[in-house]
């Protein structure tokens, strides 16, 4: 199975994001069935769905055209098992809750055929642990994406131990195709995406239980800082900028204060005793090529005054 030559898919769970995924394929010309709990909560989100994207192309974000695509490429099935039975590609996207995911993709699985490649969208769960249910199980695998699944550029995609790289690679190609940002990673709880957002979400939450700083004032210093930059570059290659030496200082005080939860990482205090402090050195934790500074330091500058031009641009999120 090439995805050049996938046409057809399924989602199961057509809630908040099985919904923008379904979306996402039918834009990309697949046919893709809908399937829920029932017939009627499929239905449903069939017309939501329709009536979110031609609100989403009269504002711009969807090309023209896009909402009829959307509602001719979508179809509800009679059931999960029609909307499965001869699909090249399926993915899931029920509840987080183990048990519902264990049940539907073993149901999923023996209604589909035998090289249907089955993603799911797990937040957190180990891919291996769903992967037991999995009849076949070299055609399944994690594909996560983020919401709104339209506009978010990245899906991680998590092999399991039996996962065959053909069926990795058909995941990537599909994504691709999707016009999304497909980084492989591996398959430990949370992945990479959620472990790092879940961590920040536990310390934010702690500040504000503890009195530290309100609501407001946590969500505007991160959006307005370090947050800033993350819509960038990621936090390997922020701390190479920033200097490696300085972070080991602040790990100082940190820990001091806070105890093991902040004691300096020790691939970074072995890249400081060595002499290794990122981009004013030479080389940090992401190997940049010292003569690539010059130009990484002019994309930054631009890329974050284009970013700062666009917060401006937009305001204040209503409500918050
Ligand atoms: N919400 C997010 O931001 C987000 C981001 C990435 C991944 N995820 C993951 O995506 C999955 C779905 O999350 P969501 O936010 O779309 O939830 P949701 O509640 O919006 O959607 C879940 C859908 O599954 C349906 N459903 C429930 N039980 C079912 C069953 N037994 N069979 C078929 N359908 C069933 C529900 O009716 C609903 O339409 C979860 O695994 C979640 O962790 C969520």
């Amino acid at each position: 199975m090439t995805t050049e030559t996938m046409q057809t898919a399924a989602v199961v769970g057509s809630g908040y994001m099985g919904g923008g995924i379904a979306q996402v394929l039918a834009l990309a010309g697949l046919r893709v069935g809908l399937a829920d709990q029932d017939y009627e909560t499929a239905q449903r989100n069939y017309e939501r769905l329709v009536s979110q994207a031609v609100i989403l192309e009269q504002d711009g974000m969807f090309a023209a055209g896009s909402a009829e695509k959307i509602r001719h490429n979508l179809w509800v099935p009679e059931s999960l098992e029609q909307a499965v039975a001869d699909v090249d590609y399926v993915t899931e996207a029920v509840p987080e809750v183990l048990e519902i995911k264990l049940t539907m993709l073993a149901r999923i699985a023996a209604s589909c055929r035998a090289d249907t490649v089955i993603g799911t969208n797990t937040s957190a769960i180990p891919i291996e642990t769903l992967s037991q249910v999995v009849t076949n199980p070299e055609r399944f695998l994690g594909v996560h994406w983020m919401n709104p699944a339209p506009f978010i550029p990245g899906v991680e995609i998590i092999p399991a131990t039996r996962t065959s790289e053909q069926t990795v690679i058909a995941a990537e190609k599909l994504m691709l195709r999707l016009g999304k940002i497909a980084t492989r990673v591996s398959d430990s709880p949370g992945f990479v995406a959620n472990r790092l957002q879940f961590a920040l979400y536990r310390e934010a939450v702690d500040m504000l239980e503890s009195g530290v700083a309100t609501a407001e004032q946590i969500d505007a210093v991160v959006s307005s800082t370090f947050g800033f930059r993350l819509a960038l570059f990621g936090p390997i290659a922020i701390a190479d900028m920033a200097g490696l030496d300085v972070y080991a200082g602040a790990y100082t005080t940190l820990e001091k204060a806070y105890g093991e939860k902040f004691r300096a990482p020790a691939l970074m205090t072995e890249a400081v005793e060595a002499g290794h402090l990122g981009v004013k050195s030479g080389s940090g934790l992401r190997g940049i090529n010292p003569a690539d500074v010059p130009a990484l330091v002019a994309y930054r500058e631009r890329a974050y005054a284009a970013l700062a031009e666009l917060r401006r641009k937009l305001g204040p999120a209503p409500g918050l």
